[in-house]
């Protein structure tokens, strides 16, 4: 009896001590193994009367039960045990600051793209694209330019094929045709995107970037036109007060036709827009020419309206002060680094455009 409760006493305590798996399994032999504590005392039952063993055996049996539930509790509490450590260890401070992410920037063309669109949707435009391989008559014939008329050299035109038939488009013009001609006035659209001609400067590259407008109704005269195109300066250089001058121009497709330019001034080595006595050149514009509208199956009678063409690359570096156009086709991610916007960032009216 005195084994019995000394064997009790000693493994309840050695079981309840800190100790880990490995330790409680070989508890576990020595008690119940082959030769284990509480085996070999059920082995020696044979050598007791048949009293003496009645009682010891139930008393061993007794304390076989509790050791094996014993063991068993502990075995369970070390498994919660290690569960709870491994999610500790795995936790998560989702209240921790985030990391910067460095590595993307939006290129100044995608943003000057984005604030644009931003600012003419706020005032009912909707979005259009074109293909940039044209075709001749897209892009001249049905913009009022035949052929042998000299607006069309002054275009050096990439063309891809020998009938001179497809070409790479030399402005967004052509988008104005390929719109008119997909629904039924009136018209209200921005068309952003790739152009081409055979030129390279510090302010042209051969691929360039045009956002064309056009907007067709019943009673649309200049006015309209200016108002909108002042709205958009505005705007877009996030400025109140604009020096705005419209110079008369010629474009084939529009009537009268008129260059914009802003006013700006260089100060400290920087450029000022809005103020000043220099000027420069950022759109060319004007009241869609009659034969236009023809060529797009819409009534001049009964409608007519305006068109511009900005250049967006000229708006990039003239708000955000980059002096070559070159550098903008380079892919140099250093260049990107610097004059680069946050992907997060996107341009609204009423959060701002740039920061
Ligand atoms: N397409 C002209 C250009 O590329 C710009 C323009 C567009 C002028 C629409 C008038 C109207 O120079």
């Amino acid at each position: 009896m005195s084994d019995i409760q000394s064997l009790k006493t000693e493994f309840t305590k050695k079981i309840k001590e800190k100790i880990n798996k490995q330790e409680l399994d070989s508890i576990k032999t020595e008690l119940f193994g082959k030769n284990g504590k509480i085996s070999s005392l059920f082995k020696n039952l044979g050598n007791l009367s048949a009293d003496q063993k009645k009682e010891f055996a139930s008393n061993l049996n007794l304390l076989k039960d509790d050791l094996i539930s014993l063991i068993n509790k502990k075995f369970s509490d070390l498994e919660i045990q290690e569960i709870n450590n491994k999610l500790k260890n795995e936790k998560i401070d989702v209240t921790l600051p985030g990391r910067t992410y460095f590595n993307g920037k939006i290129h100044p063309v995608s943003q000057v793209i984005d604030e644009v669109t931003s600012i003419f949707s706020e005032i009912g435009f909707s979005v259009e694209e074109g293909p940039d391989v044209e075709n001749e008559y897209y892009n001249f014939s049905a913009l009022n330019t035949p052929e042998n008329h000299p607006a069309r050299d002054m275009h050096d035109t990439f063309y891809l094929d020998h009938s001179k038939n497809l070409l790479l488009r030399t402005h967004t013009s052509p988008v104005q045709i390929r719109t008119m001609l997909k629904s039924k006035p009136p018209f209200k659209i921005i068309a952003p995107g790739r152009t081409y001609r055979c030129d390279s400067d510090q302010t042209h590259s051969p691929m360039f970037h045009q956002l064309e407008g056009l907007h067709i109704d019943r009673d649309i005269n200049m006015g309209h036109l200016k108002g909108c195109l002042y709205y958009f300066v505005k705007k877009f250089f996030e400025v109140d007060k604009i020096k705005v001058r419209f110079r008369p121009s010629h474009f084939p497709f529009t009537e009268p036709s008129a260059e914009v330019d802003i006013g700006y001034k260089i100060e400290d080595g920087k450029i000022k827009i809005g103020e000043g006595d220099k000027w420069l050149e950022i759109l060319g514009c004007g009241m869609v020419h009659p034969n236009v509208l023809k060529n797009a199956k819409v009534n001049p009678k009964q409608y007519q309206g305006y068109a511009f063409g900005v250049g967006i690359d000229r708006l990039a570096m003239l708000k955000y002060g980059i002096n070559d156009l070159r550098s903008f086709f380079e892919n140099d991610i250093r260049w990107l680094e610097f004059y680069g916007f946050d992907p997060l960032d996107v341009p609204t009216n009423y959060r701002g455009l740039s920061r």
